[in-house]
């Protein structure tokens, strides 16, 4: 076996809470074994103009901060350049690379088997990406949901009125569910449950007899179903249910935030197995959650239909037993 004695490592895609935990831990493992890491600066254009940065110099602490230090791009520019990016890539003489990215970024990194050797490292806040049980970011994103919600609902309730807050999460729900749960919202619309507004309607009228105000949390994915802002959804409620409603879109908020300890753990111990696979140099594969552990998959596994809302989910029948409309 032989041991590499020098790594890149990049970020790639829109960013997530716990990038540079994850960057921190791996390079805080590997520079131990006397590897060299070399940063590749935002993603796939660092690569292209070689724009790198040798994490050598102590930057510990990063793992507690949002963002990525290496910058991160969620186009890829390569398209017709594949040559060109080969070139560079051979010319940092890296051994291997390590990638934390979504489906594009692997995507496009599997073009070049076998000339890239890689360890993928998944990462949405969106959670849906296939092959993982949770990708990073995704906590800390359910915990600005939530603190949100838990902060609005006293606005809500002194001026008795609805607040309909938007969260990310383009095709699936979970950031929506999880944030509305944790925070016991009233509703929670998610695009994997179609549902009928005037079920929806229906429920807010009963629950203005009840309650001073209500809180309904709704993810991105629905409101484009519905060719709706949250704004002009909340104007839409109003309207419908005599009930005043203010909205609030939560957006980069989510991805933007010290990462929760949760999301360390995940995060911290990626950064070490990854680092492992390297000193093994085993290549081609990717770190993931799976059964309460963190497990290896082929680079492939993270590439499939995305991770949605099942049907039968344990926060879907707890929202249900909470009386959240769902
Ligand atoms: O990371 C995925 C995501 O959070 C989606 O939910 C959202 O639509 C998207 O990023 C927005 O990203 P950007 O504004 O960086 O393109």
């Amino acid at each position: 076996m032989k041991v590499p004695r020098r790594v890149g490592i990049l970020t790639g895609g829109g960013d997530a809470p716990g990038l540079n935990a994850v960057i921190e831990s791996c390079v805080r493992v590997l520079l131990r074994e006397g590897v060299d890491v070399v940063g590749i600066k935002d993603g796939f254009d660092g690569l292209l103009k070689r724009d790198v940065v040798s994490l050598r110099d102590p930057f510990w602490g990063l793992h507690a901060q949002a963002g990525t230090y290496l910058g991160t791009s969620n186009k890829s520019r390569i398209e017709g350049k594949e040559g060109e990016f080969l070139q560079a890539y051979r010319s940092l003489e890296l051994d291997g690379l390590i990638a934390c990215g979504g489906d594009g970024t692997f995507a496009t990194l599997q073009k070049f088997y076998p000339g890239i050797s890689l360890i993928g490292i998944p990462k949405t806040i969106d959670n849906d990406v296939p092959g993982t049980e949770i990708s990073f970011g995704f906590d800390t994103a359910c915990a600005v949901v939530a603190e949100s919600a838990d902060a609005l609902r006293f606005t809500a309730q002194a001026h008795r009125r609805i607040f309909v807050i938007e969260t990310m999460g383009r095709d699936a729900g979970w950031i929506a569910l999880g944030g509305a749960l944790a925070s016991i919202a009233d509703a929670v619309l998610i695009p994997e449950r179609p549902f009928r507004t005037q079920e929806l309607y229906e429920f807010i009228r009963k629950r203005k007899e009840q309650q001073r105000g209500l809180i309904i949390v709704v993810a991105e994915g629905v409101l484009k179903k519905h060719n709706l802002m949250a704004e002009s959804w909340a104007r839409l409620i109003e309207s419908e249910t005599g009930w005043e409603a203010r909205h609030m879109v939560l957006g980069h908020l989510q991805r933007s935030r010290q990462p929760t300890t949760t999301d360390r753990f995940l995060t911290i111990s990626s950064g070490v197995k990854a680092a492992e696979l390297v000193l093994h140099d085993t290549w081609n594969k990717a770190v993931v959650f799976r059964q309460g552990r963190m497990d290896v998959v082929t680079i492939e596994a993270l590439m499939g239909e995305r991770r949605l809302v099942p049907e039968y989910h344990p926060w879907i029948s707890q929202a249900k037993s909470l009386g959240m409309f769902i």
